[in-house]
């Protein structure tokens, strides 16, 4: 291994993909938005009208070509060629990811394209289980966690950036059950181990959650004499 696996785990609000993406700019690495895969597969369930059947939502995750592409503003989504980066971030989507999310068959197969994804080092990959199932082995974990209000805050600023206009309550109410559904599934559970660092960003500013993982990363680049 010539390059770090960095995992970033926590719940939905946590400041992961914002952190995680700048995290990988500044070591110049390939940051990997996990959670975008979970909701693509959301969107076209929805879309096939497929949404309550985990066995037909399984086998089309099976046949999905996805591909995570790099950008300015951090990834771009497309499966089968066909780009869904707005898409997925709907409140539709947001209300039903949870449920396809612990479908373990669903879990499985995204797992394996996760793996092939990161397998040669070099990336910053955030999401719930990365550092428990995807990379048990990554050389950095970093739980973020941060109070509800404030994370129901930070994605009412998101939503309300896009033109998008909702409730700070239903966005709380939506953050609570995702958690709740996050947390308690069966397979690959959201949940803090001992291997992690937890990093609580309720008062933090992005630029000091970020420095605080890039030194660390930096620190064992040193070590290793990696890249
Ligand atoms: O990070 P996010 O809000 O985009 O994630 C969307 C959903 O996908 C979230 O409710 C939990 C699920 N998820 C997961 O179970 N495992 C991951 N590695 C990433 C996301």
């Amino acid at each position: 291994m010539t390059k770090l696996i960095i995992a970033i785990d926590g719940p939905a609000g946590s400041g992961k993909s914002t952190t995680a993406k700048l995290v990988a700019k500044r070591l110049n690495y390939t940051y990997i938005d996990t959670g975008a895969m979970y909701r693509a597969v959301t969107f076209l369930a929805l879309e096939k009208g497929i949404i309550d059947s985990p066995d037909e939502i399984s086998s089309m995750t099976k046949n999905l070509s996805i591909e995570l592409v790099p950008s300015e503003s951090g990834a771009r989504i497309f499966v089968d060629k066909r780009e869904l980066t707005e898409e997925i971030r709907s409140l539709t989507v947001n209300k039903r990811v949870s449920d396809v999310a612990a479908i373990k068959d669903v879990r499985k197969e995204l797992v394996i394209k996760q793996q092939a994804m990161g397998k040669a080092g070099g990336v910053v990959m955030e999401g719930r289980d990365i550092g428990s199932v995807v990379f048990p082995d990554a050389d950095i974990k970093v739980f973020l966690t941060a109070y509800i209000d404030r994370r129901a805050e930070r994605r009412l600023k998101e939503f309300t950036e896009k033109g998008k206009n909702f409730s700070i309550d239903e966005i709380k109410e939506n953050l609570i059950n995702r958690d709740k559904i996050d947390s308690s599934r069966e397979t690959s559970p959201l949940k803090k181990t001992e291997e992690y660092t937890e990093v609580d960003t309720t008062e933090m500013t992005i630029d000091q959650q970020v420095e605080a993982i890039v030194n660390k990363a930096r620190e064992l680049i040193e070590l290793r004499k990696v890249k």
